[in-house]
């Protein structure tokens, strides 16, 4: 049974809490401060720590960033009579799963407690499988190999079991979308439906009626009672996407839906609760909009207590390849591999990619139209790209010389390094891949994985 740690300096909350889980036959221990608590962690394994924020001398910040770093394995819970979203976002921030809000209902605590569990739990698991996995992929399809990638996808492991309103920022094309299913896909409203609206698409007349549905006769034309998408999202997620395109009367209303949990149908008279958790993105800069007083404030502090940004493709050099090879998986379906120049690689990353990740699925798709023998070379590209390339000529060499070249990064230079020395090693053996992989001490599979284009000759 999983072993809790409880710290607190309410003797009265500590008790309260300590007859709450054993009952539900959890190992539990107690630690009066932070202190003691981190003692404990230090000698004891745990599953699971729930700490008050406020405590003397080590308080519940300091402890759970000390739980981050000494076990990272370990969930955290804050319990706070300080709810304030400061605070909470603050301790999310530095990983704890949830906060509780004190008073708490017993049963909240223990569904917040079981989910902290089930989340480590798979968390836990999905190390365990990814190890192997030679591309990292992240909820089975978001490529990350670059830095600002991974970090999303940690933030969206973080957020998603929680039942935070989240805000996906980031150019079109960069993953919004993507990263907006994830955060469902791995809540516990998974099962639930997941709704994506473009409020930018819909014309102005109807959002209202569309998010919060209405009564038969509410205006003309309104000829029956029709379920809003509110409704429709019940036990699940509303994705609103280019939230920036509401207009200002059905703002306020939004803000009193997510904020109550209540909505009233156009033409309705009745208040009824609907359970969803949102998820927005805007595809313009909404604290702009805040500013010139388009969007208003208080709904855009409730939209975005926590935001997740994605970086645009052309800060993630790294990803390119990843993702290119994700998209010709994807489109082959388990066909051969077609093999990709050298050349190829070298002008997909020099390309600035103003149309993000969307723009190199494309390019991809264009590719493999093109294609001849199962081949990628520079002529199935698209011609902007080569233009670019050789307006480019640093580019050209870019990959192997050694000086600093902007958006060069390292892991994209020490590859190429890479690749150059396994080829001087398989040239040296004459071509025989097998011994250049005895020489190179990795397996033939390996030499293959990072030399895809030698796979078939
Ligand atoms: N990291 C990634 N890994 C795998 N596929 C990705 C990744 N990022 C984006 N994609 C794919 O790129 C395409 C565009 O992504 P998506 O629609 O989520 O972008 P968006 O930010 O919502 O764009 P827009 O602002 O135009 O609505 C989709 O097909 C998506 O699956
Ligand atoms: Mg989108």
């Amino acid at each position: 049974m999983a072993k809790i740690l409880i710290a607190d300096d309410d003797p009265t909350i500590l008790s309260l809490l300590n007859k709450i889980l054993i009952a539900k036959g959890y190992d539990v221990k107690l630690a009066e401060h932070g202190g003691v608590a981190e003692k404990m962690l230090q000698s004891e394994q745990f599953d699971l720590l729930i700490s008050d924020i406020k405590m003397e001398p080590v308080d519940g910040m300091q402890l759970l960033k000390k739980t981050r770093k000494m076990r990272p394995q370990v969930g955290v819970i804050m319990l706070t009579a300080y709810a304030t979203v400061s605070t909470a976002v603050e301790a999310m921030k530095e990983g704890a799963f949830d906060y509780i809000p004190k008073p708490f209902k017993i049963d909240e605590l223990l569904a917040t407690v079981k989910r902290a569990l089930d989340y480590q739990r798979s968390l836990a698991e999905q190390i365990g499988d990814q190890a192997h996995l030679e591309t990292k992929k992240y909820f089975g399809n978001i490529v990350a190999e670059s830095e600002g990638m991974v970090n999303v996808c940690e933030m969206i492991k973080r957020v998603a079991p929680t039942k935070t309103t989240v805000m996906v920022t980031g150019e079109s094309g960069t993953g919004k979308e993507l990263v907006a299913e994830a955060l469902h896909s791995y809540s516990a409203r998974a099962e639930g439906p997941f709704i994506p609206v473009n409020c930018g698409a819909l014309p102005e007349t109807l959002i209202e009626s569309e998010l919060f549905g209405h009564v038969k006769g509410a205006f003309t034309g309104a000829n029956a009672n029709k379920v809003g998408l509110f409704e429709a999202a019940k036990g699940g997620t509303l994705f609103l996407d280019e939230i920036n395109s509401i207009p200002h009367q059905v703002q306020s209303k939004l803000l009193r839906a997510i904020q109550n949990k209540k909505i009233r149908k156009v033409g309705g008279t009745e208040e009824f609760e609907v359970d969803v958790r949102i998820v927005a993105a805007s595809n313009q800069n909404l604290e702009a909009l805040v500013k010139e007083g388009s969007f208003r404030e208080d709904l855009f502090y409730r939209l975005s207590v926590i935001s997740i940004e994605i970086p645009p493709l052309s800060q993630r050099p790294d990803d390119v390849l990843a993702l290119a090879q994700h998209f010709i998986a994807q489109e082959m379906e388990g066909g051969e591999f077609p093999v990709m120049d050298n050349a190829v690689l070298a002008i997909l990353q020099n390309y600035i990619w103003p149309g993000n990740v969307r723009e190199l699925q494309n390019v991809i798709q264009h590719s493999l139209t093109f294609m001849k023998d199962n081949k990628i070379t520079k002529e199935t590209l698209p011609s902007k790209l080569i233009v670019s390339y050789e307006e480019n000529p640093s580019a050209q060499n870019a990959a192997l010389t050694g000086e600093f070249e902007r958006g060069k990064s390292l892991k994209a230079f020490l590859r190429a390094k890479e690749k150059e020395y396994l080829k001087n090693v398989i040239n040296t053996m004459g071509g025989d891949k097998v011994k250049a992989a005895q020489e190179l001490d990795i397996s033939l599979a390996t030499l293959y994985r990072k030399l895809p284009e030698e796979k078939k000759d």
